[in-house]
């Protein structure tokens, strides 16, 4: 994982939890918090702190993950606008994660280790998105759709009929879009 993860992680807990917050995390999930955004590091230091975090606030790993793609989206926003002016909606925007998002990410961060999506639009503008990946980072990319409909002026239902997690060979999202105000 690039230490940008890290970073952004490192902002957004001291944003909302403060310096100690952070430096807790570390401590407990024994690690030094030095990251810089173009190193590589374990999968499992994401984990750790994600477990800190988790004992921490009593709320379940996943939540922590799902929040953490959540605040960590409007960062990708105030770093990478081009990325999302061309677009005025979540859907548009999230079909180009294979195409332009991700490949720009790893001319940004070589060795990023991106996942492939595969994507099923549906008719009636719902969207289903197959995703498979060592890290099983599915309430990530959960988070980062929320994040991305508050940033469109929308709002994002995920449900989740295959996971990973669950045994699943692969975890598959099948995401409905409403503007704000509309009713579904
Ligand atoms: C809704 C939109 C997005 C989704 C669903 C998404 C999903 C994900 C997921 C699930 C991962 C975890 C890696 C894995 O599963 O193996 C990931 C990694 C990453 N994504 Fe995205 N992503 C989105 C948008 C973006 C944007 C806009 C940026 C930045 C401009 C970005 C940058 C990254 C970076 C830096 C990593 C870490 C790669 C690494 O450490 O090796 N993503 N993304």
């Amino acid at each position: 994982m690039k230490g940008v993860v890290f970073n952004l992680l490192e902002r957004i807990v001291i944003r909302e939890y403060g310096e100690d917050t952070w430096d807790e995390l570390l401590d407990s999930a024994e690690l030094h918090g030095s990251y810089t955004s173009l190193g590589s590091y374990p999968d499992a230091d994401l984990s750790k702190l994600v477990g800190a975090a988790s004992a921490r606030l009593d709320t379940p790993p996943d939540e922590i993950v799902r929040w953490f793609g959540r605040n960590a989206l409007p960062l990708f926003a105030e770093n990478y606008p081009q990325l999302f002016e061309r677009h005025s909606s979540t859907r548009t925007f999230v079909l180009t994660l294979n195409d332009i998002i991700h490949p720009e990410v790893r001319k940004l961060y070589p060795g990023a280790d991106v996942p492939v999506f595969d994507f099923d639009p549906g008719p009636d503008g719902t969207l289903r998105m197959g995703y498979r990946s060592p890290r099983k980072l599915c309430s990530f990319a959960e988070g980062l759709l929320q994040g991305a409909a508050q940033h469109y002026g929308e709002q994002v239902a995920v449900e989740q009929p295959r996971c990973m997690k669950r045994g699943d060979e692969r975890c598959v999202l099948e995401i409905s879009f409403t503007a704000n105000g509309a009713t579904p």
